[in-house]
């Protein structure tokens, strides 16, 4: 280990990830998860700098359509302008004196009107109306008084990122290698995918990055999820082959695991969970996947799961169902999450029954991995506060090429998030 740069990376005055690839060592301190100076600097150095996921265009696919969200803490909504039809991303303040202007979570609407004073904006974010306008005499600038953009905001495939930072590079450039996986999703659905309407919504007493690594963590599913993997050989799935499968490094900090897995996926592979009399049509749509991209490329669609991470904090996991998933600390050992579904747009019922059900049955708030998952998350947490140890290990296949459920894609994560944080203090 070399001591190249000892400039203390934050606050704490320490480096705080040891990355050491001679002697297979990769550390992570665990100030990282507890302290509130390293969360205060994650808001402006992490959240304020990258492009974070908003929602998906299918959610305001209608002019004046509409949702409320919170952007890394940040009230903003997204709107479908009823005359341009473009989706914007708006603060959601009101310029008048700072009132949450859009109040609903979800909707249509042609006009925003603030509750507190009665200004009215329209969905293109133009003011267009102020009570008592005379009192303000001739020179009330309008204009300058427009609900403020996000000041940056790109959709790819119909997933709509923005970005605080005006200087940040294109979308399209920051995604990197993420986009071949998002194609592959969005091109097995037939090139359009909606997200179904309802939303899984909790918190967890865990710090945020906790859950950045377990949605990539291939080494926990075995005895953590145990009881989904019995419950599906009760069923007669067959688990003996295991789990086989490559790690990428995607670029910016994003990283995918994509791996066989013994599970059905309602794209075109069959398990005994979805019923014998599905078998015919799964073996249809896996058929009609080859036709159109060829085996190699059908395969990979029907066949291997991906669990993606798209830095710092968007989950694409295309597994026993496609599921979008982004959280925000509130604390630096809590956060709020927030889970989707995504499907092909205008999929049969009787498909889309089935994939709601493999949703349900393993990703849902009350499936078999979330509760686990929440529980090892918030059991780790706790263990932070006991002290004693300072370091989390990541180093798990740094002595060999990285298998799926070794810990290379938690690597990229934190090198990436070192690199934003502060200096690199080893090599
Ligand atoms: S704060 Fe919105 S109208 Fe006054
Ligand atoms: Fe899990």
């Amino acid at each position: 280990m070399t001591l190249i740069d000892n400039t203390p990376a934050l606050s704490t005055g320490f480096p705080l990830v040891d990355d050491d690839p001679s002697r297979h060592r990769f550390r992570v301190h665990r100030s990282t998860m507890t302290s509130p100076e390293v969360l205060r600097e994650e808001r402006e150095r992490i959240f304020a700098r990258c492009w974070l996921y908003v929602g998906h265009e299918s959610e305001v696919a209608n002019p004046g359509d509409y949702v409320r969200r919170p952007l890394a803490g940040r009230p903003v909504f997204m709107v479908r302008g009823v005359k341009s039809g473009r989706v914007h991303v708006f603060h959601n303040t009101c310029t008048h004196r700072g009132a949450v202007v859009c109040r609903h979570k979800s909707g249509n609407s042609k006009v925003f009107q603030c509750f507190y004073h009665a200004w009215t904006f329209d969905s293109e974010g133009e003011l267009k109306g102020v009570p008592d306008r005379e009192a303000y005499g001739e020179r009330l600038d309008f204009d300058a008084l427009a609900l403020r953009p996000v000041a940056r905001v790109a959709s790819y495939r119909g997933f709509v990122f923005a970005s605080f930072d005006e200087d940040i590079v294109e979308l399209e450039e920051y995604l990197a290698g993420a986009r071949e996986y998002l194609d592959l999703i969005v091109d097995s659905a037939g090139g359009e995918m909606e997200i179904i309407r309802g939303t899984n919504e909790y918190c967890v007493d865990a710090n945020w990055k906790l859950l950045c690594e377990n949605s990539v963590d291939g080494y926990h599913a075995l005895p953590t999820h145990d009881t989904y993997f019995k419950y599906l050989v009760a069923l007669g799935t067959d688990l003996k082959q295991g789990v086989q499968g490559v790690v990428r490094d995607l670029g910016n900090g994003h990283a995918v695991v994509e791996y066989s897995a013994p599970w059905g996926r309602p794209i075109a592979k069959w398990e005994p969970l979805f019923g014998e009399h599905s078998r015919e049509e799964i073996t249809n749509l896996r058929a009609d996947l080859v036709a159109k991209f060829g085996e190699q490329r059908a395969g990979r669609m029907a066949d291997t799961n991906r669990n993606m991470l798209i830095y710092p904090n968007l989950v694409v996991n295309d597994i026993m169902a496609v599921t979008v998933r982004t959280f925000t600390p509130t604390a630096p050992d809590r956060m709020d999450v927030t889970a989707w579904e995504m499907a092909p747009r205008d999929e049969l019922p009787a498909l889309r029954q089935r994939r709601l059900d493999s949703f349900l049955t393993f990703l849902g708030p009350a499936g078999f991995a979330t509760p686990d998952d929440a529980e090892a998350l918030e059991s780790c947490q706790q263990g932070f506060s006991s002290g004693g140890v300072e370091w989390n290990d990541i180093s798990r296949g740094m002595a060999r090429e990285p298998h799926a459920d070794d810990e290379a894609q938690m690597r990229t994560f934190w090198r990436r998030w070192q690199s934003q944080m502060g200096p690199s203090a080893y090599r």
